[in-house]
């Protein structure tokens, strides 16, 4: 079994100088592509889903899936994550069926819309990490609240996360990483022109990193949404606006500034629909899904691929094998 927690592939890749991509999938067929791009490139992995979010039955049956599916690969290590937990019951599940890191966001309030306190999101957040470390499972939490859509289709201000929480925050969770809201924002839509200081606060990863460096930062909202790939889609029908997402420099500029997870899933979407819509409207005659779908994974298994090979994380596979989660779950205790 090729499973490790985030905390281990993070202090790994901490020790590499190298950051990890997390990238979101919806249903078995964007997992194939991610784990095809990390056995192609010999690299480590995060796959990462939201609960709720996938094409299958349930969230129970896809996990399912996922699990087989990594078996598959027993030479690459694994970090199978539940993105954007938005409750501690979530989370739960995602632990109970064999996830080895959770994310509890949070950064919302119960009602998902209205943002949270401090106090309320150090509580769930602490209540989580409880539950998952007796299991020696990670735990991402969130600071500040990252803009764009949430789990649950709620829109989400930006907040930007505030340094001077940062080490009461995590020393009241015990967090192993932490999502810290730099002004990124998820989905398809983010900046209105090319980034700068103004809207993307890159400063703010130094000046985290400084007061909790033992807990690994994490970057949301990470896609770049590549203009060729925005044009593919509208050529075939799509009607998405311009927009601008986060240079791949600034990404490698931000793991020499303290980020080590880098999530990414608009990019993912984007190749795959643009592909399937391409190979589509190329055969008029086309009703067996097989061969379009089969377009759209290795579209997103070479964007994918391109990814890891910025981020450095390939060529790293071989590096460690995984500390069992009984192993993760006494360096807690103790
Ligand atoms: P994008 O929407 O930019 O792909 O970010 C995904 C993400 O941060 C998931 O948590």
């Amino acid at each position: 079994m090729s499973l490790v927690t985030l905390r281990q592939a993070l202090d790994e890749a901490r020790r590499g100088g190298y950051g990890l991509g997390a990238f979101n999938v919806t249903d078995l067929l964007q997992a194939e592509s991610v784990l095809g791009a990390a056995a192609e490139t010999d690299s480590p992995v995060i796959v990462e889903t939201l609960a709720g979010s996938s094409s299958h039955a349930s969230d129970e049956r896809f996990w399912r899936g996922l699990l087989h599916l990594v078996e598959e690969y027993p030479r690459i290590p694994v970090v199978l994550h539940l993105d954007h937990g938005p409750d501690p019951d979530a989370c739960r599940r995602a632990i109970d069926a064999g996830f080895t890191s959770v994310m509890i966001d949070g950064s919302l309030a119960p009602d998902r819309v209205t943002p949270a306190t401090f106090a309320q999101n150090l509580a769930v957040t602490a209540e989580v990490t409880a539950y998952a470390h007796e299991r020696g499972v990670s735990v991402e939490g969130e600071l500040g609240t990252i803009g764009g859509s949430k789990v649950d289709g709620s829109r989400a201000e930006i907040r930007l996360a505030d340094p001077e929480e940062a080490a009461d925050f995590v020393a009241g969770t015990g967090v192993d990483a932490l999502a810290v809201a730099i002004g990124t924002s998820h989905g398809a839509y983010k900046f209105d022109s090319p980034p700068d200081g103004s809207v993307l606060h890159m400063d703010l990863i130094e000046r985290i990193a400084a007061k909790v460096p033992d807990t690994h930062l994490v970057m949301h909202g990470s896609s770049s949404l590549p203009a060729e790939l925005r044009a593919l889609v509208n050529k075939y029908g799509g009607t998405l606006p311009e927009s601008w997402g986060v240079p791949e420099e600034e990404k490698v500029r931000s793991i020499a500034m303290g980020i080590r997870k880098i999530n990414q899933g608009m990019d993912s979407h984007l190749a795959f629909t643009g592909a399937v819509r391409a190979q589509l409207a190329h055969d008029g005659l086309t009703v067996d899904p097989a061969p379009y779908l089969r377009a759209g994974r290795l579209e997103m298994q070479r964007i994918v691929a391109e990814r890891m090979r910025v981020f450095g994380q390939a060529g790293h596979a071989g590096d460690y094998t995984p500390i069992p989660l009984a192993d993760m779950r006494a360096r807690y205790a103790a």
